[in-house]
């Protein structure tokens, strides 16, 4: 075998030949000069047949206007030109390719001819297909986790006022009185959760459909009685005493009622659960305004007795899928779902916590404005 010269017009020649991208060549009218081994692979032709072809016959019919516009500059003013574009195949497949032009020019810079690199982009197009359906697909499937967790909290109300309600029904020594009046407190609880599971549901339908939803002037009273209210059996069963004096008619957000109780169902419950072995179990539950940049908030802390979370842990407990809780327990999503709510809102979530001493959380809303 012999050698060729690295520095070689023969040695350039090679490569060009063997390059791995298909290269090109076509003179000022776009009839194809020169084409290299790859070219015949990637089209389909053989390259006599190419030679005799106008590299307009390789564009599909629709691309033609842009195909034309890019030439024009190519052989008026550019040198250097990149761009995404499709070439048809002999048998009629397109091929996504890059394209990557130089023009070359003569001593009085008239255009002679052109030099293209192009790179098939199939195989980059495939992964890049199956990137975003993967993408959507768990997307999809965290949010309908989200949906499966929230349901589960007024759900859970709701078969327990069932069960008490049986309960008082079968109790021979309740009078009618007593029966209206529970009746009454129960259907209440039951209309709180549906409404609670109805904002979760429509939320689910909305983000399918890409609408946003229809924000109103909430008092953040309303959602934090709702959430106590719903969760009262839970709170009284852990013997947890709630510490909230909040003013009805003070605190105006714009916003949706139906998730602002699913936020403080998430933190209540959480707070229930840090204080499971503790002997002191107090939920606080406090609204004040402050400012920041020039802008007015509600911050909304939300302070329990409980054990406490680790420096390490305060800056995962907000992602997706992050517990400490027992597999059965806990899915990690409460948070999340929480700090996404807010974000949507124009609001921010943090929190301050030692271990042991127990935890805050701060809620800052925007206030609505007059
Ligand atoms: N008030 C709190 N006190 C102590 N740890 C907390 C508190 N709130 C949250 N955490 C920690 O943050 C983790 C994540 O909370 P998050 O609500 O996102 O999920 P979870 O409660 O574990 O499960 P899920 O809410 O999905 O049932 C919890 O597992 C817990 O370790
Ligand atoms: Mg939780």
């Amino acid at each position: 075998m012999s050698t060729v010269d690295l520095g070689s017009v023969e040695a350039f020649q090679i490569l060009v030949e063997n390059f791995p991208d298909m290269i090109h060549s076509v003179d000022a009218e776009g009839k194809i000069v020169y084409v290299n081994k790859m070219a015949s692979r990637l089209l389909g032709y053989t390259t006599d047949e190419l030679l005799g072809m106008n590299i307009r016959q390789l564009y599909p019919q629709e691309i033609l206007e842009a195909v034309e516009a890019g030439f024009n500059e190519v052989k008026q003013n550019k040198t250097e030109k990149q761009v995404e574009s499709q070439f048809l195949a002999k048998d009629g497949s397109r091929i996504p390719v890059e394209l990557r032009t130089l023009a070359i020019r003569d001593e009085q810079k008239v255009f002679i001819r052109t030099f293209t690199v192009s790179r098939d982009l199939r195989k980059f197009k495939e992964m890049q297909d199956h990137l975003i359906h993967a993408g959507r697909l768990a997307a999809i499937g965290e949010l309908a986790a989200g949906v499966v967790h929230d349901l589960n909290n007024p759900l859970t109300a709701i078969v327990m006022v069932g069960e008490l309600m049986k309960n008082s029904l079968d109790n021979a020594e309740a009078t009618q009185q007593d029966l209206r009046d529970q009746t009454g407190q129960f259907a209440e609880i039951i209309s709180d959760s549906a409404g609670v599971m109805t904002g979760i549901t429509t939320r689910l339908r909305d983000f399918a459909r890409g609408v946003k939803e229809q924000y109103q002037p909430v008092d953040l009273f309303e959602p934090i009685h709702d959430a106590l209210f719903i969760m009262d059996h839970r709170l009284r069963h852990a013997n947890v005493t709630v510490s909230q004096k909040i003013a009805k008619n003070q605190h105006w957000i714009v916003g949706d009622r139906n998730q602002m109780v699913q936020v403080f169902l998430n933190l209540f419950g959480n707070a229930c659960d840090a204080m499971d072995d503790r002997e002191t179990r107090t939920l606080t539950v406090e609204v004040t305004p402050v400012t920041t940049d020039d802008k007015s908030f509600w911050c909304c802390t939300v302070n329990d007795t409980g054990m406490g979370i680790s420096q390490e842990n305060q800056e995962r407990v907000f992602a997706s899928f992050f517990t400490t809780k027992p597999r059965g327990k806990g899915t990690g999503l409460g948070l999340s779902i929480v700090s996404t709510i807010l974000r949507e809102h124009g609001g921010s979530i943090r929190l301050e916590s030692e271990v042991d001493q127990g935890t805050t959380f701060f809620l800052l809303l925007p206030v609505k404005q007059e």
